[in-house]
């Protein structure tokens, strides 16, 4: 299969080209920074992008895919957290920023494929379930998720041979929850305190161990309508 992957140099991105690359499959993975070990695979072909520069993406994304004729899946991985806080302290600036890598990049990305390839059989964005919850503090983050949802649902109505879903990963030990971890106890903010207690147990799997789980679940996501939100765990 080919495969392209967004946020390939660490956490849950990485995992999954690890994976799919052992199952001999072209993994084509975009992200800022380098993995080492990636890096040296025959099958792994790797663009440099920071995917908030749009101009760097209509740029390069091209000539990045022009090898092949369409892909298989398409993981709309890379993300960002922003910080957590109230929303009436998260300035318009920052919510943008996080929109710009959560939402719109995927919305090039998206129509950047669909304008140089022949077809792509399946999309899948990674979500989470701050996008339903409301939590306190997940501001700019629950925002993008939310609307990175809408987005998958929206290209599913028009995109109709390709499938389309969003998939919560659940609970994965990442950089993202390093940030966390790392935040002070505040009363206002319980789901913080949830993930502090959640990491460094069986709850939170380091990414190696959630990756074959998440392809399984890939898999079975083109059982359901296209554009749904799904979560992993209950695939
Ligand atoms: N970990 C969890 O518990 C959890 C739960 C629910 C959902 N998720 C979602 O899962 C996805 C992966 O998260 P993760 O936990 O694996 O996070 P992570 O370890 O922080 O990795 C994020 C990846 O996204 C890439 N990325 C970020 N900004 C980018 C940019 N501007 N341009 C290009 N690439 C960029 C990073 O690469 P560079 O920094 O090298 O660019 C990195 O490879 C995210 O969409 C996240 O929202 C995670």
């Amino acid at each position: 299969m080919n495969i392209l992957i967004t946020g390939t140099s660490k956490g849950i991105g990485a995992a999954l080209a690890e994976k799919y690359l052992k199952n001999d499959h072209q993994v084509f993975g975009i992200s800022r920074s380098h993995n080492n070990s990636l890096k040296t695979h025959e099958n792994f072909n790797f663009l440099s992008l920071d995917i908030s520069d749009f101009v760097a993406i209509e740029n390069k994304l091209p000539a990045f895919i022009k090898s092949v004729e369409g892909f298989d899946l398409i993981i709309l991985n890379a993300g960002i957290l922003g910080e957590i806080k109230d929303l009436k302290d998260t300035s318009l600036h920052e919510i943008k920023k996080v929109m710009d890598v959560n939402v719109w990049a995927n919305k090039l990305l998206i129509d950047i494929c669909f304008e140089n390839l022949r077809g792509v059989d399946q999309i899948v964005a990674i979500s989470s379930g701050a996008s339903q919850s409301g939590s306190r503090g997940w501001s700019a983050y629950a925002l993008s998720k939310v609307t990175l949802n809408m987005l998958i649902s929206l290209y599913a109505a028009e995109q109709k041979r390709t499938h389309f879903s969003a998939i919560t990963p659940g609970l994965v030990d990442t950089q993202m929850q390093d940030y966390i971890s790392g935040l002070p106890d505040d009363e206002h903010y319980p789901v913080v305190q949830k993930l502090k207690k959640a990491k460094n147990t069986p709850d939170m799997p380091a990414p190696s161990e959630v990756a074959e789980e998440l392809i399984e679940a890939f898999g079975r996501a083109m059982h359901y309508r296209s554009g749904s939100f799904l979560d992993k765990r209950e695939l």
